[in-house]
């Protein structure tokens, strides 16, 4: 892929670092908050399904805790304790058809999109080194689409049409509160070598197609 501009190796790496950190660290936010919520998943099949999903998470922290010692990086959190603890209160104060919208959607899905697209620009250990996490990712989010969709179809066809919008609303509060913690995600993408607008077209082509997804079988 066309980089934009020269990334010198130095500010490669911090950024990289940057952004390896915080995806560890997200990674292992969805393994609490899911962790959780198998308590009150609403059948065995979903508790089975989430206690995987746990394990994997555990296992994606493992392995980008160990390449993170490996690339030699700045091992600082991105997100403070009281972002950390705000996060698994958002997700714990949610119904289950919200949790299925926030973790889901918009954290697996749309967040991953946002990693998938840095991973062609990547040096060959942490391309390696996330491989894993975003294979097992694909089956996170096929759990979480279908559990929505099952959630959809249950509900009135004037509340799932109201409830898709809602979903939109919901993922423009989580980007603004993404931006809102003062991280600056453009410039951390933009310095290991990536078009950040391209990144938004990306995954704002994603979230469409998501969207198309679940309101297809509604109209149906
Ligand atoms: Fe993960
Ligand atoms: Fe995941």
């Amino acid at each position: 892929m066309k980089q934009l501009r020269d990334v010198t190796d130095q500010e490669y790496r911090v950024a990289m670092g940057r952004l390896l950190v915080m995806y560890t660290q997200v990674d292992y936010l969805i393994m609490r908050a899911v962790a959780e919520r198998i308590a009150d998943a609403p059948d065995d099949a979903s508790r089975l399904f989430m206690a995987k999903q746990v394990g994997d998470e555990s296992n994606h922290v493992r392995i980008q805790q160990e390449w993170i010692d490996r690339f030699g990086t700045d091992t600082t959190p991105v997100f403070n304790e009281l972002q950390q603890d705000m996060f698994l209160a958002h997700f714990r104060s949610l119904n289950w058809i919200d949790f299925l919208t926030d973790m889901y959607v918009c954290i697996e899905a749309l967040g991953g999109e946002a990693v998938e697209q840095i991973v062609p620009m990547a040096d060959p250990g942490t391309r390696a080194s996330l491989k894993v996490p975003l294979q097992d990712e694909v089956d996170h989010i096929a759990f979480g689409l279908d559990q929505l969709s099952g959630e959809l179809s249950k509900l009135p066809v004037n509340e799932s049409t109201a409830y898709l919008k809602t979903i939109e609303t919901r993922l423009d509060f989580l980007d603004d509160t993404l931006h809102g913690l003062g991280i600056d995600v453009p410039a951390m993408f933009r310095a290991v070598g990536a078009d950040y607008q391209k990144v938004v077209d990306t995954v704002m082509a994603r979230r469409q197609d998501i969207m198309n997804s679940l309101a297809q079988p509604l109209a149906a």
